[in-house]
């Protein structure tokens, strides 16, 4: 019998970091970069209003939350569009600017999402070579062809968790062509507390040519609820508006992010605790020769190369002692694991873990 034929995509779907093994046991997640604080006591009270009304369609155009994040962000209203997660506007931007055979410039380990969505609409990938685990500018450049559309980056880097400085990100806007879109993620930016380092939102408010990415799932703690926004020359956010569909955001998630944004001692708390356990962390893998990044987002892309084991079988020890890691087996990152940064107790927990793992091998 036939049957309707669908297109044959040729991608890997995204796995996601895995929540737990054995279902008997209960484990700690550091795959998947999430906050480790939770979600602020003011978004948690949103949550145990009864009167929620949920019968209704949510708003369209996110107004309530635009506007707190205009105001805290101390930038333009109208060029603000919401999304469920900046998955979905990763997915948008590529919808409106992609045609087939159109090129799109990837750092060689980036975010999987950039790939996936721009294969879908049948553009194709040309990966930059990165310098040690860093985003080269002068390899993005040398990979752009008249066919160049977009060239996306996160800045800090998933995975690598390394970052380009503000003169950085300045050269490659310079020397990029002015019709090419530059989109920054910034997903992991509040971390980032380095005196070089400005966000994308910062440093391109007013350009219209750069496209800026947020989340609301990393340290405002709310990536179960999908919420997430891009910023950018009005123009864009006109033309993503005719085919955002018409009610991605729900009206929970706009509510809680609308309290998360504004919350600035949440927001405090968080960097610091990253940065203080970020280091201790760092400093106990260095003491068993496994090196990692700077902490300037809330994970460590920890490398085993100058390490007596491999990642693989760290990374079997640590499930053993039910910590999960992220393999790197997809984006191709030999002999290296990404771990996410967790809460108090679950890094007191790593740390017993990590000394046991050393002290058998
Ligand atoms: C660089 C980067 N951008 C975007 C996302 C997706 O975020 P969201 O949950 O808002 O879709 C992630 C998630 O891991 C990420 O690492």
């Amino acid at each position: 019998m036939s049957v309707p034929k669908f297109k044959n995509i040729n991608i890997k779907a995204y796995k996601p970091g895995k929540s737990r093994i054995d279902k008997k046991k209960k484990y700690i997640k550091l795959s998947a970069n999430e906050s480790s604080l939770g979600v602020s006591a003011s978004v948690k009270k949103i949550f145990n209003n009864k009167n929620l009304i949920i019968n209704r369609y949510p708003d369209s155009k996110s107004k309530i939350l635009r506007k707190a994040i205009s105001k805290e962000t101390k930038c333009d209203f109208d060029k603000i569009i919401c999304g469920a997660g900046s998955d979905e506007i990763i997915q948008m931007i590529c919808q409106l600017y992609l045609n087939k055979n159109d090129e799109v410039i990837l750092p060689e380990y980036s975010f999987l999402m950039y790939r996936i969505y721009s294969k879908i609409v049948g553009a194709k990938i040309l990966f930059s070579k990165e310098i040690n685990y860093k985003v080269s500018v002068e390899n993005i450049l040398k990979k752009v062809t008249k066919k160049t559309k977009i060239v996306f980056i996160a800045n800090p880097n998933n995975p690598t968790g390394t970052y380009l400085n503000k003169s950085e990100l300045l050269f490659l806007r310079k020397k990029l062509n002015k019709n090419i879109l530059l989109v920054i993620d910034d997903a992991y930016h509040e971390y980032n507390i380095k005196a070089d380092y400005i966000s994308g939102l910062d440093l391109f408010k007013r350009s219209k040519n750069v496209f800026i990415l947020r989340t609301f799932s990393k340290l405002y703690g709310l990536a179960s609820l999908r919420i997430g926004w891009g910023y950018g020359d009005r123009k864009i956010i006109n033309a993503l508006y005719k085919i955002k569909p018409p009610f991605n955001v729900n009206f929970l998630a706009e509510l809680c992010a609308t309290e998360a944004i504004s919350d600035k001692k949440f927001v405090k708390k968080s960097i610091k605790h990253n940065v203080i356990w970020g280091k201790k962390i760092k400093k106990l893998f260095l003491k068993y020769n496994v090196t990692s990044n700077e902490v300037v987002s809330n994970f460590l892309l920890l490398n085993f190369n100058k390490c007596k084991i491999s990642s693989k079988l760290f990374m079997k020890q640590l499930l053993n002692n039910q910590v999960i890691a992220r393999t790197m087996e997809e984006y191709k990152i030999k002999n290296c694991l990404r771990l996410s940064i967790g809460n108090s107790s679950e890094n007191k927990y790593l740390l017993k873990v990590v000394k046991k793992i050393f002290k058998n091998v």
